[in-house]
């Protein structure tokens, strides 16, 4: 089996969509390996976003993600289990993202898209590795 890390953000949770979103991964047929509900602080933040270190809007997603808790998924399918998951959470724009998407469906803003997902096997790796060492 293939694993990759999901992070339903804060947007989510204080929208009361972690249920929604979570069950359409699970009616996908993935499988909910670890769940956790965490406040992130701005080290684990900038350590999970740091390829993105220099952009314009980095200091936002560290402050955005950091705002109020998330919750961390180890979601758990076939092969490039990362990829089903990036099809189910839609583009990053949500004025791009298909209706049925996560993002087509439940977001408008894209500095509230509401869901994170490795996106490629070495990401999904070393963001397992930081959120839940012990599944590494
Ligand atoms: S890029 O440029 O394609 O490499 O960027 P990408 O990997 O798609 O996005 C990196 C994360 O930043 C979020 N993002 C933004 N947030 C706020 N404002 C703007 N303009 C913006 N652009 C990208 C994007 O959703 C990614 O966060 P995650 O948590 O991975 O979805």
């Amino acid at each position: 089996m293939n694993r990759t890390l999901v992070i339903v953000k804060p947007d989510a949770v204080e929208r009361g969509l972690v249920g929604d979103i979570l069950g359409r991964l699970e009616r996908k047929g993935l499988r909910l390996v670890a769940v956790q509900l965490r406040l992130l602080d701005a080290q684990t933040a900038r350590r999970h976003y740091a390829e993105h270190v220099g952009r314009e809007y980095f200091d936002a997603l560290v402050t955005f993600i950091t705002r109020s808790p998330v919750v961390v998924v180890v979601v758990e399918g076939p092969d490039d289990t990362w990829r089903l998951v990036r099809q189910l959470m839609g583009d990053k724009n949500p004025a791009d993202a298909s209706p049925g998407t996560i993002r087509g469906d439940l977001a408008s803003r894209m500095a509230e898209n509401l869901i994170h997902g490795s996106d490629s096997s070495d990401a999904a790796r070393r963001e397992i590795e930081i959120f839940f060492p012990e599944l590494a």
